[in-house]
């Protein structure tokens, strides 16, 4: 049976990135059936709607939602991120972000394979907080950042099957524990308790930030890495510039209990800078949708579409995503 795909190609490149991912995945032979959703900063800014209830009752219909990205400068910073990506993110409890990071560091010789787990839906990012006396020199502003052991655990315990299931069996926490104690006292506990269950999988801990350095210096050492939602957030820009560049970065928004559509999209932006110009990476986009396809038990269309990206094409958007739909092929 075909799996019906929403897909929301949004603004800049997003679309054309997309279109070039939706090519791939039809030359790897996969049923699908596409349903183009018109959302992002250009649909905002024409009629007001971001994100309705009506139409995310609509998208829950969908096995996936396969997203290209979203953003304009003409709409202020936040307003598109918060309204939409963040809102899929929340209410279709999109818990996991899973993004895989392979390729060889600046000046390394070796290539890497390890995967971030990033909690994707607590922590600062539930949006509570306000200002008083803003604008003022008096100004106070708070933010808060929620941790639930529900939300903690369920993310901890993907991470270890995620771990269970590679070679290595490899799983480093990465918080920041010697500051954050109470956020951090409840991602370690948890950590320690699930990892009872898994007594295969060697475990590790770093600290945020020496976590930046292994990147860069020997990221060699990860298999799977489990984090908050900001930590996670920041580290995966960093994860892609030390494999080969956001041009690659794809990641998945995982609801693996599937009561809802989970959604795939590529890392980077809208690049409203080059748009038009048919210059954009699909890499991304196709890799995201390379994700899609593992999470609707397409593993080897997936993987003939990892191989097919392994060695660089040059060329326009559409031109690599010929050249890849080609390799698919064959
Ligand atoms: C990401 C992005 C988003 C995030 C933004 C656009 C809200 O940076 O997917 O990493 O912070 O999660
Ligand atoms: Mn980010």
């Amino acid at each position: 049976m075909a799996h019906n795909i929403a897909v929301i190609g949004g603004d800049g490149i997003g679309p054309d990135v997309t279109a070039e991912a939706i090519k791939v995945v039809r030359a790897a032979g996969v049923d699908i059936t596409t349903t183009e959703f018109d959302l992002g900063g250009q649909r905002y800014l024409r009629d007001g709607e971001i994100l309705s209830d009506a139409t995310l009752d609509e998208l829950r219909a969908f096995d996936c939602i396969l997203l290209g990205a979203v953003g304009t400068p003409d709409v202020p910073p936040g307003v598109i991120e918060r309204g939409l990506l963040l809102k899929m993110r929340f209410d279709l409890d999109l818990y996991i972000n899973q993004r895989p990071f392979v390729g060889t560091a600046p000046g390394g010789t070796e290539p890497h394979d390890f995967v971030v787990i990033r909690e994707n839906t607590e922590g600062p990012y539930v949006g509570e907080g306000g200002s008083l006396r803003t604008g003022t020199p008096h100004e106070v502003a708070t933010q808060g950042s929620y941790n639930t052991r529900m939300g903690v655990e369920r993310c901890v315990r993907y991470a270890f099957e995620l771990a269970q299931s590679r070679p290595r069996k490899h799983l480093t926490l990465v918080h920041k524990t010697n500051v954050l104690q109470f956020a951090g006292g409840l991602w370690e506990r948890t950590f320690n308790e699930v990892a009872v269950e898994f007594p295969e999988v060697d475990t590790a801990y770093n600290h945020v930030d020496a976590a930046c350095i292994f990147f860069v210096q020997d990221p060699h050492r990860y298999d799977v890495i489990v984090t908050d939602n900001l930590f996670g957030d920041i580290l995966t820009d960093l994860g892609g510039a030390v494999s080969g560049g956001i041009g690659l970065a794809s990641s998945a928004n995982l609801n693996p209990t599937r009561t809802a559509p989970s959604m795939f999209e590529p890392v980077h932006g809208s690049a409203p800078d080059i748009v038009g110009q048919n210059k954009a990476n699909p890499t991304a986009a196709i890799l995201s949708a390379a994700l899609m396809l593992d999470f609707l038990r397409e593993g080897a269309a997936a993987e003939r579409i990892r191989a097919a990206c392994d060695d660089p094409v040059t060329g326009s958007t559409t031109d690599v995503g010929d050249a890849i739909a080609a390799r698919v092929r064959s």
